[in-house]
């Protein structure tokens, strides 16, 4: 995670980079810095907490310099304090740093050897001095290539130099970094929604890749240090998605934009009038896939469960989903007629990427469902299908779940209808149903009164449950993370009819319990796990869609009813009331909502 800025200009760039790293605090948000370099010194400034609290510690507004790189920090190596946050220094090189130096205490051995003295816990300082030491002896370019070639681990770095003033040196491996073009400036950042502002001419750099930047030139390197030619993409400006607007929070105002990604999403992959969805260009024979795997982390791991239960429902395929962190390390048996499918909203989750690149290795099928098209994770598979929900700010993903579910399920419907496993008829009647999804959500989200009351019992709760079965169990799992991420309230998801195998020892009295349980065919199922909750003191939130049949039920606290449609899409229904529960959980708390404490929301380190 940990966001990295550089700017080479010719004027002033320390308001720039402050800006620019307000961008980024969704990477990371426990301590920010910068360093410019002004007159043949390093001026390194720095601070605990957030860029407004780098900018009421020090006058940032006279700190001179045209050329200079900033850092906002999620710390890994060393509390979160000012010594810890970036930039680190030596007497000649400072850096920023996104990413974990692996071999950091044997360098550290090797360089304090040498005479190196070290202020910090990071394993960033060991690249500082790591350059320091190799420039004694080599020329710019070669000192880099040999200091990146010791170096185990991941890293995104933003390097400037006392003794060579007018450049910054970028340098990339297992974590992204952009270069941006601008009018007699040029930058560098963790990603082009940082350089928005500045350029929407950017080029990304690959992994081993390297560059030099200045105020008129940028120039790239491979890993052994020779010139390469990179392309310059050209990003379309959408700056209005970058802002609140209106609203007091980034999630509240991606939860609400919702029907607009489903609408979106339908618009790009499904023909209305032949009621056909167009994803066609597949790069192998659909008839040759015999299973498939779903990898993914977090929010985005409960949509590869979702899709589990789709693609069972609608395929004959083999179906698994494995965590990311988990696939990269296990021994995997990879079989030729299998698809990976790696889902991501950033495209950049460092588990998830190495997942793929294990993949890779392996000359499996690839496919993403990502939602930053220039990510790594896009652009490393065979095979992609964009979420376009354009960009999702609060670090607790809302609107890219809902993108996500719908490109997965348009999937499960295209390979049933392919591989002729799904009748025509029913096909194009769930293809059909797909165009009232928007509205259906729209009308959803207006519950905004009822789940404000019923928040404040879940804040003052020492814990609570989230229980669906079937379909609605993914569901049950994404609303419980949502409440610990925002709220910081114990929450867990379970299969409802799970419960008596343990959980259930936990009810008590008054607990709050949310049990999500639509009209489908699981309905009378989990209504008799809800009574049995109740029947033990559970304070029950039951989510449910409206139907004419009465719920057969008593004693329940609270009802939620979402709009009605077709089983298999009930799921985007129910989420829209638990994403809610969390805001106003949260609100009420008076929590920091777009930026929950100890999380980022691009979790680029392992
Ligand atoms: O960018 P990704 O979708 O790969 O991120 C995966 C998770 O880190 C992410 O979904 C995380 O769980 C969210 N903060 C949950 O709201």
């Amino acid at each position: 995670m940990c966001g990295i800025i550089g700017i080479s200009s010719n004027k002033s760039v320390s308001a720039s980079i402050i800006s620019s790293l307000k961008k980024l605090e969704y990477r990371g948000y426990d301590s920010a810095g910068i360093a410019t370099l002004f007159e043949g010194e390093i001026k390194e400034l720095k601070s605990e907490g957030r860029v407004d609290t780098l900018e009421q510690n020090f006058d940032l507004k006279n700190l001179k310099g045209n050329i200079g790189i900033g850092h906002v920090r999620w710390a890994t190596h060393g509390i979160p304090n000012s010594v810890n946050a970036h930039p680190h220094s030596s007497h000649n090189v400072s850096v920023v740093h996104n990413g974990i130096i692996e071999n950091s205490t044997i360098l550290k051995k090797y360089l304090i050897g040498k005479g190196h003295k070290f202020k910090s816990q990071t394993d960033t300082e060991v690249i500082v001095h790591l350059i320091t030491e190799n420039l004694k002896t080599r020329e710019l370019e070669e000192a880099i290539t040999s200091t990146l070639k010791q170096l185990h681990g991941s890293f995104a770095l933003g390097i400037v130099f006392k003794d060579i003033p007018d450049l910054i040196v970028g340098a990339r491996r297992g974590s992204p970094l952009a270069v941006g073009y601008g009018p007699s400036e040029n930058y560098l950042g963790s990603d082009s929604y940082a350089l928005k502002s500045m350029t929407n001419k950017i080029t990304y750099l690959d992994d081993g890749e390297f560059c030099i930047i200045k105020k008129d030139q940028v120039v790239f390197f491979n890993e052994d240090g020779k010139n390469i030619n990179k392309k310059i993409l050209e990003l379309s400006s959408d700056e209005a998605s970058y802002e609140k607007g209106d609203f007091k929070h980034f999630m509240a105002k991606e939860i609400e934009e919702q029907p607009n990604t489903i609408k979106t999403g339908i618009k790009e992959y499904v023909d209305k009038t032949n009621s056909e969805i167009n994803i066609y260009n597949f790069p192998w024979n659909v008839n040759e896939i015999n299973s498939i795997k779903l990898i993914g982390c977090g929010t985005a791991y409960h949509s590869c469960l979702m899709a589990k239960y789709w693609f069972e429902e609608l395929t004959q395929l083999d179906v698994s989903i494995d965590i990311a962190s988990e696939f990269r390390y296990r021994k995997n048996r990879f079989k030729k007629d299998n698809l990976y499918i790696f889902v991501s909203q950033s495209g950049e989750t460092a588990d998830t990427y190495a997942a793929l690149d294990l993949c890779n290795k392996n000359n499996m099928k690839t496919c993403a469902v990502v939602n930053v098209i220039e990510s790594s994770i896009a652009r490393d598979v065979n095979f992609v299908l964009p979420i376009h929900c354009g960009p999702e700010i609060g670090v607790a993903s809302t609107k890219a779940f809902l993108g996500q579910i719908l490109i997965l399920y348009i999937l499960a419907l295209k390979l049933a209808s392919l591989r002729k496993e799904i009748n025509n008829k029913n096909y194009k009647e769930k293809v059909k149903d797909l165009q009232n999804l928007p509205s259906l959500i729209e009308k959803s989200l207006l519950i905004d009164n009822d789940i404000q009351a019923i928040s404040s019992t879940f804040n003052e709760a020492k814990g609570s449950m989230f229980l669906g079965r079937g379909f609605s169990y993914p569901i049950a799992l994404e609303g419980a993370l949502k409440l610990k991420e925002l709220s910081y309230v114990h929450a867990e998801g379970y299969p409802a009819g799970e419960m008596k195998h343990g959980p259930l020892a936990l009810i008590e009295d008054g607990m709050p319990v949310v049990v999500l349980a639509p009209r489908d065919s699981y309905y009378k199922k989990t209504i008799s796990n809800m009574q049995e909750v109740i029947a033990r003191g559970a304070k029950v939130l039951l989510i449910t869609n409206k139907s004419k049949d009465e719920i057969v039920s008593e004693n329940i606290w609270e009802t939620i009813e979402v709009e009605n449609t077709n089983d298999d899409l009930l799921p985007f229904l129910l989420t829209i009331p638990l994403q809610k529960l969390a805001y106003y959980s949260a609100l009420k708390k008076g929590y920091d909502i777009d930026k929950p404490r100890n999380l980022a929301k691009s979790v680029t380190v392992e």
